[in-house]
């Protein structure tokens, strides 16, 4: 494959730090999605590796591999395959890829609603019909993940989203939490849950590991559920059906990843210091070639 863009993730940020579980010793080439063109067919192809992506030419297995759409440049189909799959199998784990039961609407509370994953999640939601809370440290975000179709924004700086949460849901809460903060927020997260709600556990972004409320959980029968993107991709019966559903979507012109920011790979330090300091809206991209 020959890589034009790379998609840069909070991972390889991790990765950086030697904290990526499986990081390979070094040396070592990051990257773990790209844009490009496969050179035996010339088509235009965006991929999922684990590493190896952030170089002119990389190799992957060929079910990590799926057309990039017409009208999206490459930036757009190097930020696709980890922010959607992750976004998407968050829904399909909390069980909100089926239709809600009849008089009952769905909901999910998405931490850093402004970044990667989280544009993608709030996306997904209005798609799905879930009713979307999300959160961020800047109002300037928020306003730009409104425009995507999220219902109800939470600046953390400024409120306690467990408090936000229970009050728009009169004291209900939300089915399931899209958590990637850790330490003390899965508890917080916990407490946020309706009966039998679950928060998806898919990062530690401050560095600690996530602490349980035992007594939210009984409380509400809920519960904490991990989510592994690099576990999940090596199962073609959970990756083509999540895939049949995000191509139908993106046939409709109803994905649309978000760029915040495009480095050129020459410049890949600032790029891993705008991700590690949590100032990007959406995707940062590296452009390769
Ligand atoms: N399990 C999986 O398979 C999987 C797959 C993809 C991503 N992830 C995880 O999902 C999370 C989001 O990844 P992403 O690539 O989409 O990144 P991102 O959301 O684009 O960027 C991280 C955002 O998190 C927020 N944040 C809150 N606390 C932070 C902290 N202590 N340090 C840095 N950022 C902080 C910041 O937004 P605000 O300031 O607006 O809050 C920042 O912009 C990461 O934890 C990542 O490891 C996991």
């Amino acid at each position: 494959m020959r890589v034009s863009a790379g998609g840069l993730n909070f991972a390889d940020f991790m990765t950086s730090k030697g904290g990526y579980p499986g990081t390979p010793p070094a040396p070592l080439i990051a990257g773990r999605e790209f844009a490009g063109i496969e050179e035996s067919s010339r088509r235009r192809v965006m991929g999922y590796a684990q590493w190896g992506a952030f170089a002119e030419k990389t190799a992957v297995y060929s079910n990590m591999l799926w057309p990039a759409p017409d009208g999206w440049s490459d930036e757009q189909a190097a930020a696709f395959p980890v922010n959607f799959f992750t976004a998407y199998l968050g829904y399909w784990q909390a069980g909100m890829t089926h239709p809600a039961p009849a008089g009952r609407t769905y909901r999910v509370l998405i931490h850093a609603v402004a970044g990667g994953v989280g544009t993608a999640a709030v996306q997904i939601g209005r798609l799905l019909g879930v009713e979307t809370y999300g959160t961020s440290s800047s109002d300037e975000k928020l306003a730009r993940v409104k425009e995507l179709g999220l219902k109800h924004s939470i600046n953390y700086k400024r409120h306690e989203y467990e408090e936000v949460v229970k009050n728009l849901t009169r004291g209900e809460g939300v089915d399931a939490v899209f958590e990637m903060l850790g330490g003390e927020h899965t508890a917080r997260s916990l407490r946020c849950l309706r009966d039998f709600g679950k928060v998806i556990q898919y990062g530690t972004a401050t560095g600690q590991s996530p602490k349980i409320d035992l007594r939210a959980m009984y409380a509400k029968s809920a519960s904490v559920q991990g989510l592994w993107l690099t576990y999940l991709s090596q199962k073609p019966e959970i990756m083509e059906p999540a895939w049949k559903q995000l191509s139908e979507w993106i046939d409709h012109g109803k994905l649309t990843p978000q760029i915040g920011h495009v480095f050129p790979l020459e410049r890949a330090m600032d790029a891993y210091k705008m991700m590690e300091a949590g100032k990007n809206y959406g995707k940062i991209v590296l452009k390769v070639g």
